[in-house]
């Protein structure tokens, strides 16, 4: 093979291996990990993608099979590690790992056993890239955020949730398809828990900043003309109609976090709804990761708007941080 090298061409400067700019690690490859690291390689936003799971064999043949599309992507390097030292230096670090919701089942009761598995890869990660940021996105996201922040000693700014991101992506869609407008045309966010108890912040929901609210239609239950509560009771179903249909979802999720994913490594100050420590913000005095406004860009969350809720929104916000800190205060970590 050497002479072959040799013979084909003149070697001016010798192979180096380039520092890596862009390392992302993704942590666990079944169906949700696998749709993140397609759709980061579709956005050829990472110059190396590493894989790492407890399953050895699955994991050698996913990454086979990515690294048989060489030819049509534009990264680097696709591997899968064999352990955390492989994981080294990398920028962004995405955990999939763990149990997933079976039908019937709401992503809080998932908690203990995905801590368990937290407690095996987050100080690993965190020894190896200690300067990463930490994307969270096995349930329920966010109380595993919080687990996340405290076994990496991180700072909170580094520890994200995709949290109420994929939420509010399905809620502009099912306002696109109502209004026959393009989902990016149309704004609106859900915040709070990623789950059962989101908060649609139908105050701030526009298209070219036409606030729907200031058009008529009002989102009091007996008076709901137009079906809104219905979309947002549709978003808070979807994962569970998903989960009927196929038996797990994957696509959307894999797409709102490589979308994450780019505005942390690309810098892009965006706007996203992530889950972020909200202690001290809207009332709440819990140490808890809900869904916000964030600024995200390369340190991690940058900033969380200072967003303007009604009474009820900030009411609904605060019971479920509550709901939260009474799962969380009884772990231990
Ligand atoms: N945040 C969201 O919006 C969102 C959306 C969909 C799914 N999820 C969550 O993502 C998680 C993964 O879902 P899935 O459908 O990919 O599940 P899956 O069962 O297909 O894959 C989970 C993977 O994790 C691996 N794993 C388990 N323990 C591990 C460990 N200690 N170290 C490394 N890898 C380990 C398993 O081997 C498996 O490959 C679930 O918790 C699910 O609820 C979150």
């Amino acid at each position: 093979m050497a002479v072959l090298r040799e013979r084909l061409l003149l070697e001016v400067t010798p192979v180096m291996v380039p520092e890596t700019k862009a390392k992302v690690t993704v942590v666990g490859v079944g169906q949700v990990g696998m749709a993140c690291a397609f759709s980061i390689l579709q956005l050829s936003i990472a110059d190396d993608v590493t894989l790492i799971d407890t399953m050895e064999d699955k994991l050698r043949g996913e990454v086979l099979d990515l690294q048989h599309g060489s030819l049509f992507l534009k990264t680097a390097k696709i591997r899968a590690a064999k352990d955390y030292s492989e994981t080294a230096n990398s920028k962004l670090c995405i955990i999939t790992a763990g149990v997933r919701q079976r039908e019937g089942e709401s992503r809080l009761d998932l908690v203990h056993r995905n801590v368990e598995v937290f407690k095996q890869i987050v100080p690993q990660l965190a020894r190896h890239s200690p300067d990463a940021v930490l994307l969270v996105v096995s349930n329920p996201v966010d109380i595993l955020t919080y687990v996340a922040w405290k076994l990496s000693g991180f700072p909170r700014e580094r520890v994200i949730g995709s949290g109420t991101n994929l939420d509010s992506a399905r809620f502009r869609f099912l306002l696109a398809e109502k209004l026959k407008i393009s989902p990016s045309s149309v704004h609106g966010h859900i915040i709070g828990e990623h789950g059962d108890s989101s908060v649609a912040v139908w105050s701030g929901a526009n298209v070219a900043g036409v606030r729907l609210q200031s058009l008529g239609p009002d989102t009091k239950a007996q008076q709901d003309s137009e079906g809104l509560l219905e979309i947002h009771r549709k978003v808070v179903d979807s994962a569970y109609e998903v989960i009927r249909l196929k038996g797990y979802t994957s696509w959307a999720i894999g797409l709102s976090v490589s979308n994450l994913a780019q505005s942390i490594l690309k810098n892009l100050r965006t706007v996203q709804a992530v889950s972020t420590l909200v202690q001290g913000l809207h009332g709440i005095s819990e140490e808890v990761f809900l869904s916000l406004p964030c600024v995200l860009g390369s340190a991690g969350v940058c900033g969380v708007l200072n967003q303007p809720l009604k009474e009820a929104e900030t009411q609904r916000l605060q019971r479920s941080a509550q709901t939260l800190w009474n799962v969380q205060r009884k772990l231990t970590l």
